[in-house]
């Protein structure tokens, strides 16, 4: 399989010494890759900034912002046979970057964000016969949030998990998580490592790819 796996947060910038961004470590879509890598397949690794060794044998794209992650992202799509989205990418970014330092001054300083764009929304209308994996963190609600991201994305399988949880969520490499897919099936994993997450997470796509194989579904163009 051609796979495409992005991983880590995306940095928004305010000017250029300052960004928001969020939590995300990248520990599980490097996992992902790492999983993939192992099991033989190519591996596109798009990355937003994080302190991780790239995984030998994949390309690995990195980038700063959502929008350069889209942009990425839409440009291996073609090229893939699976999308897995596990980047944490910032939903806002400030509406405008100053292109210098801003001077601290008296008072306080408001800042205006605009919404970044969803980047497994703009990849559903060219989504053929690929499969598309995003996860869902959250920290209430879960199962119901899941669901709603599985159809609202057109998702073939959504990883949910709560990132309140211990030993789950950012920065740790350990992760509970509950796989939902679009026919309904929940499989609910107990706490493993985020490489025992990813190696599921890849099996559930080959044995996904299988089926379809067996069946009218056709796969991606490109597929081999
Ligand atoms: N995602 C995306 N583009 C965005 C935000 C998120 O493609 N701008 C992807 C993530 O990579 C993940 C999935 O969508 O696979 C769900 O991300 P999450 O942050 O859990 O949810 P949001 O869509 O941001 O929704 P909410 O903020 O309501 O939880």
């Amino acid at each position: 399989m051609k796979m495409v796996v992005t991983a880590g947060p995306t940095r928004e910038p305010i000017d250029p010494v300052r960004f928001i961004s969020n939590r995300s470590s990248g520990k599980m879509g490097y996992a992902v890759a790492r999983a993939a890598l192992r099991h033989g397949h190519d591996v596109v690794l798009i990355s937003g900034p994080v302190c991780i060794a790239p995984p030998e044998g994949a390309k690995v794209v990195r980038v700063e912002t959502a929008i350069q992650m889209m942009n990425a992202v839409m440009e291996h799509l073609q090229w893939c046979d699976a999308l897995v989205m596990a980047a944490a990418v910032a939903d806002w970014r400030p509406a405008q970057a100053a292109s210098s330092k801003i001077k601290k001054r008296a008072g306080d300083l408001v800042l205006k964000l605009e919404r970044n764009p969803d980047i497994l929304a703009a990849v559903r209308g060219g989504k053929g016969g690929r499969t598309v994996v995003g996860f869902a963190a959250e920290t209430h609600n879960l199962l119901l949030e899941a669901k709603r991201k599985l159809e609202l994305k057109g998702l073939d399988l959504v990883v949910a998990n709560n990132v309140l949880e211990s030993g789950s969520g950012f920065d740790v490499d350990t992760n509970k998580v509950t796989l939902i897919d679009a026919c309904g099936e929940i499989v609910d994993l107990p706490l493993m490592t985020k490489d025992d997450v990813a190696e599921r997470i890849v099996e559930w796509i080959e044995r996904r790819r299988r089926i379809s194989r067996g069946g009218k579904f056709a796969g991606s163009g490109t597929s081999p």
